[in-house]
């Protein structure tokens, strides 16, 4: 046995073994590489449907070069947190840029997105405030939103009338996703606003899933729906998808970001990003705005992976964008359906209770435009063989 022996105040054996049992146990798969839609573990080669690179730029020449210049320039580290000598020109390039691109005022730079949410909850909400949540928001959101001392309300995924039952005049925030992680839906972003104008109330987007893939330019979720940014309070996006590197943001007016440089922990108190991810990021962004040919050829690739699943009956979510979840149920179908597929050379998440809800187990695959139309039928063929009785029960109805 390794370590000490395992006693104490902590029930980690038991907690492990708990979730064994009920079939949700995590382990991680070492990978040894991820390229052009396909994706290197344990020497075969799969088609990856699990990643989030929806662009194919987390392996674009460009970025690379980019990065690889950064660091000549910068070092490989930020060496600080950002408020002694970690901000250095390359995040403040980064940061007008995105300021410019996104329309607002400002924008201030995070080490991830699960911290760029916390912070921004955290810093903004007291006990006087309220907190809104769609029940379906990413566990970062949902998480401090229940630690907090103000109240928080989940409303019903994208019911806005619910949420409008909820509502109480200038008392906090409402957040909403952009496109909903595991489902691949977008929020109604014109009925949050005129919800929160109406209200008095702030409103925030994680456009984690949208940023880079939606929109004139891929400006995100936002433009694709045609709302002015001035009617989001604050616009919060993440860097490891679309744009293929990692780090996140959150934009808003000048005042907000001089607040959070100043009461932010989660910004104050780390060392900041790498200067040389901020220029991988910063040329990330130029070849998105580029991207438009990559963009039409994603949505031929959506439109031909949904017609052929259904097709084979496969039961889908109500989504137009990369995030195709393939509903299954349970856990353990989920699981299956994933390891019969890897069988075949196709790798795609199964995503299960409590990162779905209970019952709602089902293989996330996501698209890109690193795929070509060949690996999305090959994908469908993989699907095509897999026997719906053993897989999946009910949920391909074929
Ligand atoms: C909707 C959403 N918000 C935030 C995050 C967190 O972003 P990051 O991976 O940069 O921490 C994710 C990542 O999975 C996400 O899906």
């Amino acid at each position: 046995m390794n370590g000490p022996a395992v006693t104490g105040p902590f029930a980690l054996g038991a907690a492990l073994a708990e979730r064994e049992q009920a079939g949700l146990l995590r382990n991680r798969i070492a990978t040894d590489g991820a390229s052009g839609g396909r994706l290197r573990v344990a020497g075969s080669d799969y088609l990856n449907f699990s990643a989030n690179d929806y662009l194919g730029l987390a392996d674009h020449p460009a970025t690379k070069t980019a990065f690889k210049a950064g660091i000549e320039r910068y070092g490989a580290g930020a060496s600080a947190s950002p408020l002694v000598t970690g901000y250095s020109r390359a995040h403040q390039e980064l940061e007008d840029t995105l300021a410019e691109w996104l329309g607002v005022e400002a924008v201030l730079l995070f080490n991830c997105g699960f911290s760029a949410n916390q912070a921004v909850l955290k810093t903004l909400l007291g006990k006087e405030h309220l907190l809104w949540q769609d029940k379906l928001n990413h566990a970062s959101l949902q998480e401090m939103g229940s630690q907090l001392p103000c109240k928080m309300k989940r409303f019903g995924h994208n019911d806005m009338a619910a949420l409008e039952r909820q509502l109480e005049p200038n008392r906090g925030l409402i957040v909403s996703e952009g496109v909903f992680s595991m489902d691949g839906d977008q929020a109604p972003w014109t009925e949050l606003a005129t919800l929160a104008a109406r209200s008095g109330n702030w409103l925030m987007i994680d456009d984690a899933h949208g940023l880079g893939v939606l929109g004139p330019g891929g400006r995100g979720t936002l433009a694709a729906q045609g709302i002015n940014p001035a009617r989001v309070h604050i616009q919060m996006g993440t860097f490891g998808k679309a744009l293929g590197v990692a780090g996140a943001f959150v934009g808003g007016s000048r005042e907000l970001v001089e607040y959070l440089v100043n009461f932010a922990r989660h910004y104050v108190y780390s060392t900041h990003m790498p200067a040389a991810q901020a220029c991988a990021v910063s040329k990330s962004i130029e070849l998105v705005r580029a991207a438009d040919d990559a963009r039409a050829h994603l949505g031929q690739l959506i439109a031909r992976f949904r017609q052929g699943a259904q097709a084979l009956g496969w039961q889908l979510g109500a989504s137009d964008t990369p995030i195709q979840p393939l509903l299954v149920g349970e856990s353990s179908a989920a699981l299956q359906l994933a390891e019969r597929l890897r069988e075949r050379g196709v790798w795609a998440g199964a995503i299960r209770p409590p990162t779905v809800p209970v019952g709602t187990a089902r293989l996330r695959i996501t698209l890109s435009a690193a795929h070509r139309e060949q690996d999305v039928d090959r994908l469908l063929d993989a699907l095509g063989a897999c026997p719906a009785a053993t897989t999946v029960g009910e949920a391909r109805h074929g």
